[in-house]
């Protein structure tokens, strides 16, 4: 039986996905026969209330020098992170004197770049290639995984961080105590940690499954977090919710006793007793649900293949790669994705292998349908898209529930 990577309790499976490859691992024709495979399936712990993956690749096949997923390649995300940047400066770096600012999973430097000009800083990043990226805008980055080990470097050259900081990057990293640890560690007397990820509150009541892939080992709330950093010394002092990759929370975390917590915390934590974030019979409830979207989205599908219709995905994500693969969705049924990662052009989808095409191509002739992976992106994808809709295209999407959207009707979350 599998134990909880925080609390080491049995855990209990709540959904299975079947088997499913890197959600990242865009590939070439040649590579169809070597492709990696896993059993995706989800749990909750009944005691620390940790959702996690039953089983998570090892990290070397999900980070590397190849890396497919290139932050700055959302406008809307660009400025997310700038609002992000200010937001930090002005809370907890306005006063402090020549301040060190770290952060893990930097990626390709889309918020690290508004602290580089004036602060004194350095990105954690592993995946080489987008490491490289950073560098080019002059960003501080080693390219290794955080661990105590690492801290304690960063530490001896740096002196203590003022502010870690850490964007949909902690819920990817299985041996989440060692870098609690670290952070703890490297963190100042009065230093902040702050982090965000996806929010478990939302999955949970948008149904939106295609947030559990390899890389998402963890889907964290406020109660879990709270409970795993006490054990190293953390509190959580402040927490927000956030508009962006379908519904996220951002933590801020301080040693204990060292910052008074904001009302926010309890009251958030009060909102997930409510949600039922910590009974299983929550979860077993939401994958009766989750199955019945993915038989209504491969119905509707299906429907309008059988009619002639031409069907192209929209924006190749990580989590497109649990919608295909769980709804049997094939090459057959989607012509090909629309992606602007020049990395994914060219390339084939993770599993199903359906071909990832320049957006020029989508303009070039548009389909009957879009299927709306980028369903997070929905806003800013919809308004650049609008000689889509001109030409008669119709928009498919699959969270909350599948349907047909209308631009002026779309809920981006
Ligand atoms: N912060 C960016 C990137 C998120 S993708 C954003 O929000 O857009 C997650 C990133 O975490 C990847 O670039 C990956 O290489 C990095 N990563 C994975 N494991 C890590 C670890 N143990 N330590 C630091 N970064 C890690
Ligand atoms: P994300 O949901 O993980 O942020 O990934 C978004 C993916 O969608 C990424 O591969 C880029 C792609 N994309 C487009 O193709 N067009 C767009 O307008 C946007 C915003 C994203
Ligand atoms: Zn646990």
């Amino acid at each position: 039986m599998a134990k909880c990577r925080v609390c080491s309790t049995t855990l209990v499976p709540f959904i299975s996905f079947g088997r499913m490859p890197i959600a990242n691992g865009f590939l070439a024709e040649a590579e169809f026969a070597n492709e990696y495979f896993f059993d995706l399936a989800v749990c909750f712990c009944e005691r620390c209330y940790m959702v996690q993956l039953l089983e998570q690749p090892e990290r070397k096949r999900m980070f590397h020098d190849h890396y497919a997923f290139y932050s700055s390649t959302s406008a809307r995300m660009a400025g997310h992170f700038a609002d992000f940047a200010r937001e930090v400066i002005n809370t907890y770096l306005h006063a402090a004197d020549d301040p060190m600012v770290v952060e893990l999973g930097s990626n390709d430097g889309i918020m690290l770049k508004h602290f580089s000009a004036r602060f004194r800083h350095l990105g954690v990043e592993p995946s080489e290639n987008v490491a490289q990226a950073a560098r080019h805008q002059g960003i501080a980055t080693v390219s290794e995984f955080f661990s105590e080990g690492l801290a304690e470097r960063i530490l001896a050259e740096h002196g203590p961080a003022d502010v870690i900081l850490a964007a949909n990057t902690m819920c990817h990293i299985a041996d989440i105590h060692a870098v609690a640890a670290g952070a703890a560690r490297l963190l100042a007397a009065r230093g902040v940690l702050i982090f965000e990820e996806p929010y478990l509150g939302d999955v949970i009541a948008k149904a939106s499954y295609d947030q559990f892939y390899d890389e998402h080992v963890f889907m964290f709330s406020v109660g879990s977090v709270q409970r795993l950093f006490a054990e190293h010394g953390l509190t959580v002092i402040d927490v927000s919710g956030q508009d962006v990759h379908g519904g996220s929370m951002r933590y801020v975390l301080a040693h204990k006793r060292a910052r008074v917590p904001r009302a926010t915390v309890a009251a958030q934590i009060a909102r997930e007793r409510e949600l039922g974030l910590q009974r299983a019979e929550t979860y077993s409830r939401w994958r009766v649900c989750v199955e019945h979207n993915r038989d209504a989205l491969h119905d509707m599908l299906a429907t309008f293949k059988d009619q002639g219709r031409r069907i192209v995905g929209y924006g190749a994500t990580s989590k497109s790669t649990t919608v295909i693969n769980y709804c049997g969705i094939t090459p057959e049924i989607l012509e090909f994705i629309s992606d602007t990662t020049p990395i994914k052009q060219g390339k084939y989808s993770p599993g199903a292998h359906i071909p990832v095409r320049p957006n020029g191509d989508f303009a070039a002739n548009f389909p009957d349908y879009a299927l709306l992976f980028a369903w997070n992106h929905a806003t800013e994808i919809m308004e650049k898209e609008k000689a889509f809709e001109r030409s008669g295209g119709q928009w498919i999407r699959f969270v909350p529930t599948v349907e047909i959207v209308a631009r002026d009707l779309v809920q981006q979350s």
